[in-house]
């Protein structure tokens, strides 16, 4: 009797496993996939990188995350399939043509210390919001002059847009490409090149890339603007923000 209970539980073990294999290879065969992949390097692999990371894979681009401790990322990268692997920033920053930054804000004045000269003509995808309450007061210089004029700073050279900030890392892999009108992702910059790679990836990613203005104005989606983890379409993010209509 024992042994006929332990071989069904077992059975249906593997039919789990099994369908969640299948509903991954689902979601893969039918994510659009892009016809130029890029070579892109997640600095901070945690929630936000991680699922930024994933829906770039799905989308066919190659991944490369990184920790401090790579062998902490193994379940990640097996999460997220042949298309990621893992190793320390410097390797990650080696690899890319784009840097994703998903680092709590306390970090950064390290970052900057460790990998600014790295990262110098880099595109850097700038996630991080400062948070005073969490990160201290670095965050407070930070939330005043703006996160995107503030990661210049601490990256002076870096091609950096603020992108993917806004929305909780949840709503990202739960709302990539979503059916009718898509859910819009704000971006901000000062290089042109940069917002160009930056909004073809978030098309990439799932969703309606809106360029706001430069990094300075970035700010107007920065973690103490109105707009902040409200889940918007193109069209109300751009009344929110009184941008011109397209
Ligand atoms: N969570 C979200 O949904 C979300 C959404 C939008 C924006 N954000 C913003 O994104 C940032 C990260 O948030 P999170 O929730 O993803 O954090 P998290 O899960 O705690 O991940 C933080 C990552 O940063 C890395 N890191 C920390 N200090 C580092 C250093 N000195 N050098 C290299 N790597 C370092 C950590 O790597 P190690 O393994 O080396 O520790 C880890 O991979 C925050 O500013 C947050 O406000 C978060």
């Amino acid at each position: 009797m024992m042994k006929t209970s332990f071989f069904s539980f077992r059975g249906l073990g593997l039919l789990a496993a099994a369908t969640a294999v299948a509903a991954i290879t689902l979601v893969a065969q039918t994510t659009p996939q892009t016809t130029t992949p890029m070579k892109i390097g997640f600095i901070g692999s945690g929630n936000i990188g991680g699922a930024i990371g994933e829906l770039m894979a799905r989308a066919g681009h190659e991944v490369f995350f990184s920790s401090r401790n790579p062998d902490s990322l193994k379940p990640l990268v097996a999460r997220v399939g042949a298309r990621a692997r893992a190793g320390t920033p410097k390797e990650a920053i080696a690899f890319a043509d784009v840097v994703f930054l998903g680092v709590p804000y306390s970090s950064m004045p390290q970052i900057g210390q460790d990998y600014a000269a790295a990262l110098k003509g880099k595109i850097v995808l700038d996630a991080g919001n400062p948070n005073p309450r969490r990160d201290g007061a670095i965050a407070e210089g930070a939330v005043a002059k703006g996160a995107g004029i503030a990661t210049q700073g601490h990256l002076p050279g870096a091609r950096i847009v603020r992108a993917f900030n806004q929305l909780n890392n949840k709503v990202f892999l739960s709302g990539a490409h979503r059916a009718g009108e898509k859910i819009a992702v704000p971006l901000g910059g000062d290089d042109k090149e940069a917002l160009a790679v930056a909004s073809r990836l978030v098309t990439d990613a799932g969703f309606d890339p809106v360029i706001v203005g430069s990094l300075a104005e970035s700010k107007s989606f920065d973690s103490s603007a109105p707009i902040f983890l409200k889940t918007l379409t193109a069209r109300e993010l751009r009344a929110a923000l009184k941008l011109p209509a397209q």
